[in-house]
């Protein structure tokens, strides 16, 4: 289970750490409040402040880190079960995580629909009204077109039910990088077995972890994320191979870029 804390060593603010989280710095839109951002009726009243952050937080800027090559590489040795994540940014596909292997419990820049005749779009199709500033209209009904995040007030995913199945059989709940605030993604971190151990590689403790109902097999590794991630794959003596795995992706990625 991972959250924007996964990200910000790549540079991408979260949501709520004081001061540098998004939330503390979206005065430049007047907002009646900070979640206005991510509300679908907000965003039908005035779309303009969630598409000019749409600009700075647009998939094609940022490189996944360490975190995101470590699931990644849980996948490469049969390990990873799924990753459930709430993040918007596209690292763990770039990370080479399979989206069969994923579910983006808060939807995707990937794809894209317009809100008034449902016409499904390629996320890239949006990349150049978006880049001006402008708000991307419908060719076919003239209607505001929406990238299929999941805003405050929408459905998760269909995907998402996922769980029902994954959770009941996982043998290990890794949560990463997230303040377990919203729900019903923060619940998820209660729906594994009893018998299992949930690790937390997190700055502070989150969740049950924080509020004194931690299970006996319990674990919280505490500080930046990378560090907590480096532990472990030391740990599992997989270091090397991490390293050389980020190395890789990173230069295939470079390569594409080039060309
Ligand atoms: N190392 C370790 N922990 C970190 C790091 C880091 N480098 N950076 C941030 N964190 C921790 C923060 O301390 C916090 O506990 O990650 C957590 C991030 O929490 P949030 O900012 O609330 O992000 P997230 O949990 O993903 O938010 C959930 O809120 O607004 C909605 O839809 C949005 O998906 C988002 C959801």
């Amino acid at each position: 289970m991972a959250g924007a804390g996964i990200s910000t060593p790549s540079g991408i603010p979260d949501f709520r750490s004081p001061g540098s989280g998004l939330y503390d710095n979206l005065q430049q839109y007047n907002l009646p409040y900070a979640e206005a951002i991510f509300e679908i009726n907000y965003f039908h009243h005035n779309p303009k402040p969630f598409f000019a952050l749409a600009k700075e937080l647009y998939p094609g800027n940022y490189q996944p880190n360490l975190s995101h090559y470590f699931i990644r590489l849980l996948h490469d040795k049969g390990q990873l079960l799924r990753m459930y994540t709430q993040n918007i940014d596209g690292l763990e596909r770039m990370a080479g995580i399979p989206p069969k292997m994923l579910v983006e419990a808060h939807g995707t820049f990937a794809t894209a629909t317009c809100t008034m005749c449902r016409k499904e779009y390629n996320g890239e199709e949006l990349r150049p009204d978006i880049m001006e500033g402008t708000v991307p209209k419908c060719p076919t009904c003239k209607g505001v077109i929406k990238p299929d995040i999941v805003f405050f007030g929408e459905e998760l995913p269909p995907h998402f039910f996922r769980y029902l199945t994954d959770f009941p059989v996982a043998d290990l709940l890794i949560i990463m990088g997230t303040s377990l605030e919203v729900e019903p993604f923060a619940s998820l971190a209660g729906a594994v077995r009893g018998s299992v151990s949930r690790l937390l590689i997190n700055r502070d403790l989150v969740g049950p972890f924080a509020w004194g109902l931690q299970r006996h097999n319990d674990i919280a590794e505490l500080g930046d994320v990378v560090s907590g991630v480096k532990k472990l794959a030391d740990a599992l003596g997989w270091m090397q191979e991490l390293e050389d795995l980020m190395a890789r992706t990173t230069d295939r990625a470079l390569k594409k870029n080039e060309e």
